[in-house]
């Protein structure tokens, strides 16, 4: 058996706790959390806000995508302690069923899922992508720089890359995002 401090043996520490102040979805928050904390597991296991879905836990899929002060971030890579005092929307707060987002609804109007696992993901950081292309940001694939981002289905494709969709709803996808945001 390893010796403690060993590689592999337990860790005996007890947790180091702190206080997490959040506002998500309009509503305040203050938790005591393990420092180890992610911010998926913050909203999903102690808020109870299954929406974000938990698809790699390693930045790799974008199920777990919400806005952070508007701005997209995969949660699962985000200490909940790193975002103290920060407001959070998740699919949640982004609409109700009898008052859908517009990118709700438009997700709905053309079908972009199947399994629907990746749409939450999907939803937020279409969202927040809009926000990235209204303020002119460049892409990876921005030909011109100094006047970047009509909004071609390139442009789209690779700004919602980390978002990864294993039904593989992602002509769908495109045409909700462009329907949704008036690029169509
Ligand atoms: S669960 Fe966060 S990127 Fe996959
Ligand atoms: S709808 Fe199934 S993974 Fe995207």
């Amino acid at each position: 058996m390893p010796h403690a401090g060993a590689p592999g043996a337990p860790d005996a520490r007890p947790p180091q706790i702190a206080p997490v102040r959040l506002r998500v979805n309009g509503a305040d928050h203050a938790l005591s959390l393990d420092i180890r904390t992610s911010l998926l597991d913050a909203l999903r296991e102690h808020l109870r806000l299954t929406g974000s879905k938990k698809g790699c836990d390693h930045g790799q899929c974008g199920a777990c995508t919400v806005l952070l002060d508007g701005r997209r971030i995969n949660s699962c890579l985000t200490l909940a302690v790193m975002v103290d005092g920060a407001e959070v929307t998740t699919i949640e707060g982004l609409g109700e069923p009898a008052r859908l987002h517009p990118m709700q609804a438009a997700f709905l109007h053309h079908d972009g899922f199947q399994c629907g696992y990746c749409t939450p993901g999907q939803i937020c950081s279409a969202v927040g992508m809009l926000e990235e292309l209204k303020a002119g940001a460049p892409s990876h694939v921005t030909e011109d720089l100094q006047a970047p981002a009509p909004a071609s289905d390139a442009e789209i494709r690779e700004r919602m890359s980390g978002n990864i969709c294993r039904c593989a709803a992602y002509p769908n996808i495109l045409a909700a995002i462009r329907d949704a945001g008036g690029l169509a």
